[in-house]
């Protein structure tokens, strides 16, 4: 096969560069595009547009294939912990024992948040939202902890940093919404268990740590670790690559998940599933708002931008679902509402054609309720999950010599040159 691809615009021929991944994805180098026939792109959502060369995530959303350098998710679901696939995504490899346990060590080291830092959140609203609270406050974090970015260690550190205190950050924003003591990292627990603690204990009533709970924590947090350029993780390296701090940048890609189209989506579902369960629980009447082209409606928790088949995520956080409420004994009678819909849906020529299958987020809802996080933080449990693959992203771009700052052009539709008309005259 040619290595070039050829560009015909009037009367001349050019040939850019073809390049390949090491899964056989393929792409047109348009980098001296512009330079040599005077052309750009345009490509709304960037949806035909690779932003770089990456070696963390590999998806395949035809086949509906997910892997954290190169290990398939369903893998790392099944035997890894979420500390564990936090350094894989971010280091390269997977820890040996040694290394595991130093970062097991650092992640203590710094789980505790600065005492001033609670302040702030004495101080926020008490309706606020918690993806507003802890995007304000990662950023903030940089005015509390130097940003160490020189040597390999001091990265290390500041990332290490980030990975610890967004999760007692997080716990700590739901304790203090509820006007409850926080309660502290404790050092006998690992990441996960220590999260379920600091969220669920009170003093009147200790909390019993569940192994089934933390184990389904850990798979929903490795399920949710990277997903390549998506709409967060585009803005962790946009953001970044204005050579911004990594606080700042974390910051941006949590505001940007937030959004419902994106990470938001999880709360949103839990908020339409209810509102069909209070509407009667008949699903027909929002099926078919789904299907209207006249009707803004869309089945949140459904479709995705690159996966064209089931997201293997939804598939593993389905059964993991089944799994939790069994073990609590609890039935949830919004996952019968989710798998109704989802049985019609994936029958429905309307899904088909479209290619609407769930995504990641259509039942983790339902796993989350069962563990008893209230639906406000379903983001943010997603934002945590998130973390080490925007910190792997933004380390990838930071080391790559061809990273440069973002900034796309645009085909200008406005007003063409006209002359400024004084105040009095017009
Ligand atoms: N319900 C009904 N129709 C849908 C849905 C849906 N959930 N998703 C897409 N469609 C329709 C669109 O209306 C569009 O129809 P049209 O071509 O007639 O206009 C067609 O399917 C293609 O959809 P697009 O929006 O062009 O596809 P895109 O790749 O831009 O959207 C997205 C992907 C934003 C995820 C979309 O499927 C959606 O809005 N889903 C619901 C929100 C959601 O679950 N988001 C979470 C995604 S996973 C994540 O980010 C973690």
């Amino acid at each position: 096969m040619s290595d070039t691809v050829k560009v015909i615009y009037g009367n001349k021929t050019y040939e850019l560069p073809l390049v390949i991944g090491t899964e056989g994805e393929k792409a047109i180098d348009i980098s001296r595009m512009r330079t040599e026939t005077g052309l750009i792109t345009l490509d709304y959502g960037y949806a035909n547009t690779g932003s770089c060369y990456s070696s963390i995530t590999f998806m395949d959303g035809e086949k509906g294939i997910l892997r954290y350098r190169g290990i398939p998710v369903e893998q790392l679901a099944e035997s890894s912990t979420f500390i564990e696939t936090a350094y894989l995504l971010i280091n390269g490899q997977l820890p040996n024992r040694a290394q595991l346990n130093r970062f097991s060590v650092l992640l203590n080291d710094h789980s505790l948040m600065h005492e001033d830092m609670r302040s702030f959140y004495e101080k926020y609203p008490r309706a606020s939202h918690p993806m507003g609270i802890l995007s304000s406050m990662v950023n903030a974090l940089r005015s509390f902890y130097p940003e160490l970015q020189s040597t390999e260690e001091e990265i290390n550190i500041t990332m290490t940093r980030l990975l610890s205190k967004v999760r007692t950050m997080a716990a700590m924003s739901y304790k203090i919404s509820r006007g409850h003591k926080v309660v502290y990292p404790r050092p006998d627990l690992t990441y996960c268990a220590n999260f379920l603690n600091m969220m669920f204990d009170t003093p009147v009533k200790p909390y019993r740590l569940d192994d089934e709970l933390v184990e389904a924590l850990n798979v929903f947090w490795i399920l949710h670790a990277d997903h390549e350029q998506n709409c967060s993780t585009s803005a962790v390296r946009v953001v970044g690559s204005g050579r911004v701090n990594l606080y700042a940048a974390i910051s941006a890609g949590i505001a940007a998940l937030w959004g419902p189209l994106h990470g938001g989506a999880n709360q949103a579902v839990i908020e339409m599933l209810t509102h069909i369960k209070n509407d009667g629980g008949n699903i027909k009447p929002y099926i078919a708002r789904a299907r209207d082209k006249n009707d803004p409606f869309r089945l949140m928790g459904f479709g995705h931008r690159v996966y064209k088949t089931y997201d293997p995520r939804a598939k593993i956080m389905k059964e993991m679902c089944h799994r939790i409420l069994d073990k609590l004994n609890l039935s949830d009678p919004l996952l019968d509402i989710a798998m109704e819909l989802e049985a019609v849906a994936l029958k429905d020529e309307f899904f088909i054609e479209n290619n609407l299958y769930p995504n990641v987020d259509f039942y983790s809802g339902i796993a989350l309720r069962a563990m008893g996080i209230p639906t406000n933080m379903f983001t943010v449990m997603f934002a945590i999950g998130r973390l080490p693959g925007w910190i792997a992203q933004w380390k990838e771009s930071m080391d790559d010599p061809n990273w440069k700052l973002c900034r796309p052009r645009q085909i200008y539709t406005g007003q063409t040159k006209m002359d400024y008309i004084p105040l009095d005259e017009r």
